[in-house]
């Protein structure tokens, strides 16, 4: 089976699991290219994805639309999706059960894909892979974790608030053409298994 029908699998499987929690919000469950090199990571829906059923499509998702172009690379060519599939009530932070429940889902959506690089958008996502990493402190790091390559950077809304955020996160995405072409990076921190959620891909 191709990768875009174990993706819909995956998702047709998501829909019919009452247990999932934020039932009463649409599932978003993610979009792009099903064998992307690079996966784009985010905290939950907010209320325009939750309409549409698409992730990143309002203010924080035009902004990292223009970050993938202004590297010259396309939407549709990475994949976007987020580690919490529901959009929670009033846009408030994910719980943290609300992030175990949909662990599964996002570990096998990642397998499928199986991108090189997972780049987490702000913190929720950032410490879903990196239990022990801080934001401000780690975005921008290259991090190995199993063999693949975690790119954390700021959240787009972040950015949107504040420019020096803004500046931080177009000079992270500058850096991500080199980080997915050259393995031999210099800088790459390893992670051992237990600073780092390496049994999720
Ligand atoms: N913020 C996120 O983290 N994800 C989205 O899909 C939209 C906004």
């Amino acid at each position: 089976m191709d990768h875009q029908a174990k993706l819909d699998e995956l998702k047709k499987e998501m829909a019919e699991d009452f247990s999932l929690p934020l039932r009463e919000s649409n599932l978003v469950f993610g979009e792009g290219n099903p064998s992307a090199a690079v996966m784009f990571i985010g905290e939950a829906p907010g209320f325009h994805e939750d309409r549409l059923g698409r992730p990143f499509v309002g203010r924080g998702g035009e902004l990292l639309s223009k970050c993938i172009n202004e590297i010259g690379w396309k939407r549709e060519d990475v994949y976007i999706t987020n580690i919490v599939k529901r959009r929670p009530p009033e846009n408030r932070d994910p719980l943290p059960e609300e992030i175990d429940a949909y662990r599964p889902y996002l570990a096998r959506q990642i397998d499928i894909i199986d991108p090189a690089v997972v780049v987490p958008l702000g913190r929720f996502a950032m410490n879903y892979f990196l239990p022990e990493a801080k934001i401000t402190r780690d975005q921008g790091k290259i991090f190995l974790v199993g063999a693949k390559r975690v790119y954390p950077v700021f959240h787009p809304a972040a950015a949107l608030r504040s420019t020096t955020v803004l500046k931080t996160l177009k000079e992270s995405f500058q850096k991500l053409p080199r980080i997915l072409s050259d393995t031999s990076v210099d800088s790459v921190i390893t992670l051992t298994p237990e600073k780092a959620q390496d049994s999720l891909f």
